[in-house]
């Protein structure tokens, strides 16, 4: 059972942690995120131990390759990380999906947002199956799974868990893009300090 962390930061500035999609140049943020992990959710999140050397090849060949990573911000920082990495040769359309929340952030519902963004931007990319991997002894990570009616198939020691996605209406579709068209203007205006334009809470 793993142990559920004590917090200094209010629950209600974490509720409203901005999502956004993550872009090519957030990829030093993103491993700045990996590395804050120590090695026990690092573990966690990749199903075995990983160096900060093979974090760091994990981020790079994720980036190559047919993903969309969202990311969620609190205290100025990218504190939780989701990956949504498209199977290629799958019918029905495929996408592994991935999260990590660092320690001090966990268990106030950022996990909950980001499994919800990633479902939704499945949907909006053409995916109908996600597919999330964990360890058996993953107990935060079941809970979310079975909060969002996956179907679980239990192995010795892994989990797959699959969520099919449901049919985006067109407003929804439209919302999706144009979240990840605002996170990138927000991340335009990151530059200036005090520039950066809100972004609506229903978009995260
Ligand atoms: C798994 C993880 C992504 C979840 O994110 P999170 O922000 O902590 O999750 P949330 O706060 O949204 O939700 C956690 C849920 O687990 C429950 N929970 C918390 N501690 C728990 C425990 N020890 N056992 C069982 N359930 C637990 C919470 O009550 C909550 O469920 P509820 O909404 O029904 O009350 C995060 O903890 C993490 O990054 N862990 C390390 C990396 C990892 O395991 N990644 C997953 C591999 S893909």
């Amino acid at each position: 059972m793993q142990d559920v962390p004590q917090h200094s930061i209010l629950d209600q500035d974490l509720a409203r942690a901005e999502i956004r999609r993550l872009w090519p140049s957030d990829r030093p943020e993103i491993l700045g995120h990996f590395l804050r992990l120590d090695a026990e959710n690092r573990r966690l999140r990749f199903g075995a131990p990983m160096s900060d050397d093979a974090v760091a090849r994990h981020v790079r060949e994720v980036m190559k390759g047919p993903a969309r990573l969202y990311g969620a911000y609190a205290d100025g920082r990218l504190r939780a990380v989701a990956e949504l990495c498209l199977i290629e040769t799958t019918t029905p359309p495929t996408a592994e999906a991935a999260f990590s929340v660092e320690p001090d952030y966990q268990n106030h519902g950022i996990g909950d947002r980001l499994l919800q963004r990633a479902i939704t931007a499945a949907c909006a990319w053409g995916v109908t199956r996600v597919l999330l991997v964990c360890l058996r002894e993953n107990d935060r990570m079941l809970r979310l799974a079975r909060n969002h009616a996956a179907r679980l198939e239990m192995d010795a020691d892994i989990v797959a868990a699959s969520l099919t996605t449901p049919r985006l209406t067109r407003r929804a579709r439209w919302r999706d893009r144009a979240s990840d068209i605002l996170g990138r203007i927000r991340l335009a205006f990151r530059a200036v300090p005090g520039s950066m334009p809100p972004l609506p809470p229903s978009y995260g």
